[in-house]
């Protein structure tokens, strides 16, 4: 057989750890074994009822062909009134982009924004894919360096001293993942304007923003109309698989990922889009609104719980649904940590290392996108693990 020879970029593509955890969690699961999931990051919540019966009515009443490349224009009027009502901000439907999923949506950015010898600036830890997709435009990812004392996200200070004559932009994350925390909101306004008076571009990663426990979401476009902010319905509205995103961007920026759109993937999904129009009536958003709570509920008692048990995480996150927790007290490597939790105790996390490479080792990532009875669990069994007791034994804690 000839050997396939691949791209030179592949080599600079890295694989997520956290799925070979979850590859080892279903191996063990076969075998009978119960195993606690706090490794992968999407809700356990199906859509609103109301978005599901719009897509069985979608799929019975429609042909479900193509839709315009940027999505339709109902869920681009639908997208932009919810920025009116939950942010104030009026913005036109011709500077939002639907996408097939916000992952689509940060690809085709940045496709459309550098290439090969442009640098872009993100903070480590971030999300693992955030790089990746600057690696596949053969742009380079520089990464900010944080730790607990900016809240794992990057001042103004730090992006200036980070700044170079390749830099072209910045990539952010508000809520984050994996540390669940926020940009300032005086740091995010202070980056979107150094990086305009340098000719560069802000994109703020929103997510999340609908998972906020603490303040009301502000989006980085209320305070930078030239912000771009990504953003989708996997999350707040618990639709991970229906593959659905969007952007907001200067209508010049839309222009050129419509090309790019029609281009790679022809059309977002049609069923979804239809179905996500329903995601905005009040229905759904009253049942979304008692899964925020939910999941605020969850994140003060994990937070807590690990906290007692030994774990380092020093900042209270303001959203999204993770813990980004220090157990250099437990394990020299997070990543075998990870393994021992898995074999000896049954729960599964992401390893530091899927984030980045600054203090990766120390970190390991809890999703508290479980019930609230798996997660006391989950920490029951961490408790009754071999390395844990010793520690606790160690700084007299017997809890
Ligand atoms: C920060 C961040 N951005 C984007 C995504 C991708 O989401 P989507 O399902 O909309 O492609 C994720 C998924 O985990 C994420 O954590």
């Amino acid at each position: 057989m000839i050997p396939v020879r691949f791209a030179q970029r592949m080599q600079e593509i890295e694989p997520f750890s956290v799925m070979e955890v979850l590859e080892r969690a279903r191996q063990l699961e076969k075998a009978g074994r119960r195993i606690v999931h706090m490794e992968i990051g999407q809700p356990d919540f199906a859509a609103p009822q109301i978005v599901i019966d719009a897509a069985i009515k979608a799929m019975r009443e429609r042909t479900l062909g193509y839709t315009p490349a940027l999505g339709l224009m109902e869920l681009r009027e639908a997208i932009a009134g919810y920025y009116l009502q939950h942010h104030g901000l009026n913005i036109p439907p011709s500077r939002i982009a639907v996408t097939t999923g916000s992952s689509a949506a940060l690809l085709l950015a940045l496709c459309a924004l550098v290439g090969p010898g442009d640098e872009v600036l993100m903070p480590d830890p971030c999300y693992p894919c955030s790089r990746h997709l600057v690696r596949l435009t053969e742009a380079r990812p520089i990464a900010i360096p944080t730790d607990e004392t900016t809240a794992y996200q990057p001042t103004a200070d730090m992006v200036v001293a980070a700044w170079r004559p390749s830099t072209r932009g910045i990539l952010l994350a508000s809520p984050s993942n994996p540390a669940g925390t926020i940009v300032e909101p005086g740091e995010l306004q202070a980056i979107c304007e150094l990086s305009g008076h340098r000719g560069g571009f802000t994109i703020v990663d929103e997510i999340y923003s609908g998972l906020l426990y603490e303040g009301k979401a502000a989006s980085a476009l209320c305070r930078n109309p030239d912000a771009i902010v990504v953003s989708g319905f996997s999350k707040y509205f618990c639709m991970t698989g229906w593959r659905l995103g969007w952007l907001v961007a200067p209508e010049a920026l839309i222009r050129e990922v419509e090309k790019l759109a029609q281009n790679l993937y022809v059309s977002p999904p049609a069923a979804a889009q239809y179905a996500a129009l329903a995601a905005f009536h009040p229905e759904s958003l009253a049942v979304l609104e008692t899964r925020r709570l939910e999941f605020r509920e969850r994140r003060n008692f994990l937070f807590d719980a690990l906290r007692s048990l030994g774990f380092g995480i020093p900042v209270l996150p303001q959203g999204a649904f993770y813990l980004y927790a220090d157990c250099a007290r437990f394990a020299a490597q997070s990543n075998a940590l990870a393994g021992q939790m898995l074999e000896q105790a049954g729960v599964a996390v992401a390893p530091g290392k899927d984030f980045g490479e600054h203090q990766a080792h120390r970190y390991l990532r809890f999703a508290y996108t479980r019930s609230r009875g798996e997660l006391e669990e989950g920490v029951e069994r961490l408790a009754r693990m071999p390395v844990v007791r010793s520690a606790l034994d160690r700084s007299g804690n017997t809890s």
